[in-house]
């Protein structure tokens, strides 16, 4: 890290040339597929107001919807131009793990001015994101949280195709940020935002064909938020979850999303110039508000019936005979230890435990696996949450199913980000097809960051 503030503002042509010059361009014919860079931004987050101290991805900051054909590859240049190291994951993405995006654990961190090749081939169409895995909340928690749609290889016959990025910003009266989280709250269910956004703007109203088939696609970006969102105003029905097509589709009243969590609705407008269609979050005080759909022009006269559902995804779902079971325990930590400090990994105390260990930081030193899973090899794991808290589990590069909770009935969903609620044990099946050391931690950031993380080895 060898740029000061001052040089890297007044030297962008200078820095611009060392991105061109310093091996990437020489080294590599091909050109990328995209450029994104990560940098300081500001944006008009609530009417009138501009949030300053935002951090941003692209040209102007807002997150850019990045689009990628299912089986093809796609080349991401990540440049750093943060004041502060920074990589990028792609949450859901069963891809190598050398693009995975984890700090020490796949990569080095990308250094300020430095940047990164990311080469992606999804095998999975559907709806994915992606962020920063270094200091993670503060970064997610000033805007590096985006969208990235996979594109099935035959166009299923939307209308529309309308991504709304849902989060909060922590923000005070004044549209500035405040502090990103209270201690107190980390030991508990996470410190929520206090304005909620989709696409960064309070209540958008986007113009939506009338009549028209929208494929809205709802990306649960937050840090915290865990929250029941409802489509009204038009038939609606949930047709996909965390990328994977549902065999039934779901109702659209009531869609529960924890943090890393996507649901992609199959939409029908009203056929009135100028109705509107809702997108609203439950909260207390009744439902609020996320994004308005308007009606325009002459009724298109679609009907739902026409689409034909979506392909399934290439998942290898587990031979479930054969499949060894493997236990996590979700806990409190064993013994309160500070974690060793590090760029990407704590918030100074571990209040969370997997299997009693709480990770460490994510430091370059070695930390052991929670499991090694021989590549291949079918495996159930047994997902205990032992404390009163709700914790949606992630694990990255392989997908798996959802086959039986001690609390619900759970639909035989495939995904990568599974809801663990307070007291629940759930069951997972996978297969162990993709190898490499695999992130395996909840997606409420301060729970991550406060020892409820740790990664999985498949080899
Ligand atoms: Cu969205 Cu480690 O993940
Ligand atoms: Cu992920
Ligand atoms: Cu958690």
């Amino acid at each position: 890290f060898s740029i000061s503030r001052r040089e890297f503002l007044t030297g962008t042509a200078a820095s611009l040339a060392a991105f061109g010059a310093g091996g990437l361009a020489a080294s590599r014919a091909k050109a990328a597929d995209f450029v994104l860079p990560i940098r300081p931004c500001e944006h008009e987050l609530r009417p009138g107001i501009v949030t300053r101290g935002m951090m941003g991805f692209g040209e102007t900051g807002l997150p850019p919807v990045l689009r990628l054909k299912q089986g093809q590859p796609f080349i991401v240049d990540v440049q750093n131009q943060l004041e502060e190291a920074s990589v990028v994951h792609w949450h859901g993405l069963r891809i190598a793990n050398a693009m995975d995006g984890v700090p020490y654990l796949t990569q080095d961190p990308i250094e300020p001015g430095q940047s990164f090749r990311y080469e992606l081939t999804a095998p999975d169409a559907g709806t994915f994101w992606y962020h920063p895995h270094c200091n993670t909340l503060e970064q997610m928690g000033r805007g590096l949280t985006g969208v990235l749609i996979v594109e099935e290889a035959e166009d299923p016959g939307f209308d529309l195709d309308l991504p709304l990025n849902l989060r909060d910003f922590r923000l005070g009266s004044d549209g500035q940020f405040i502090e990103f989280y209270k201690l107190r709250n980390a030991a508990r269910g996470g410190t929520l935002g206090t304005v909620s956004t989709a696409n960064w703007q309070e209540e958008p109203v986007y113009e939506a064909p009338a009549g028209g088939l929208v494929r809205l696609r709802l990306i649960m970006t937050d840090v915290t938020r865990v929250g029941t969102f409802a489509v009204s105003g038009g038939a609606a029905r949930v047709i996909a979850l965390d990328s994977n097509p549902l065999a039934s589709p779901l109702s659209a009243d009531s869609i529960l999303l924890a943090p890393g969590q996507r649901a992609d609705v199959a939409l029908r407008m009203p056929d009135g110039e100028g109705q509107e269609v809702l997108v609203t979050l439950a909260n207390q005080k009744g439902p609020r508000v996320m994004a308005r759909l308007k009606g325009q022009g002459q009724s298109l006269k679609r009907s739902l019936a026409e689409l034909k559902p979506l392909p399934a995804n290439p998942v290898p779902l587990p031979d479930l005979a054969s499949a060894e079971t493997i236990d996590f325990v979700f806990g409190w930590t064993p013994d309160g230890t500070a974690p060793q400090p590090s760029i990407c990994g704590t918030l100074g105390l571990n209040f969370w435990s997997i299997n009693r260990v709480a990770w460490q930081g994510d430091t370059p030193g070695p930390v052991d696996p929670l499991a090694v899973l021989r590549k291949g090899r079918s495996y159930v794991l047994r997902l205990r949450n032992e404390t009163q808290n709700d914790h949606p589990i992630h694990l990255h590069g392989l997908s798996f199913q959802l086959l039986r909770s001690n609390k619900r009935e759970l639909p035989p969903l495939v995904t990568d980000t599974a809801l663990l609620m307070a007291q629940e044990t759930i069951e997972v099946g996978l297969v162990a097809d993709n190898p490499g050391n695999w992130a395996f931690h909840c997606h409420v950031i301060e729970h991550q960051k406060t020892g409820l993380t740790g990664y999985i080895a498949v080899e």
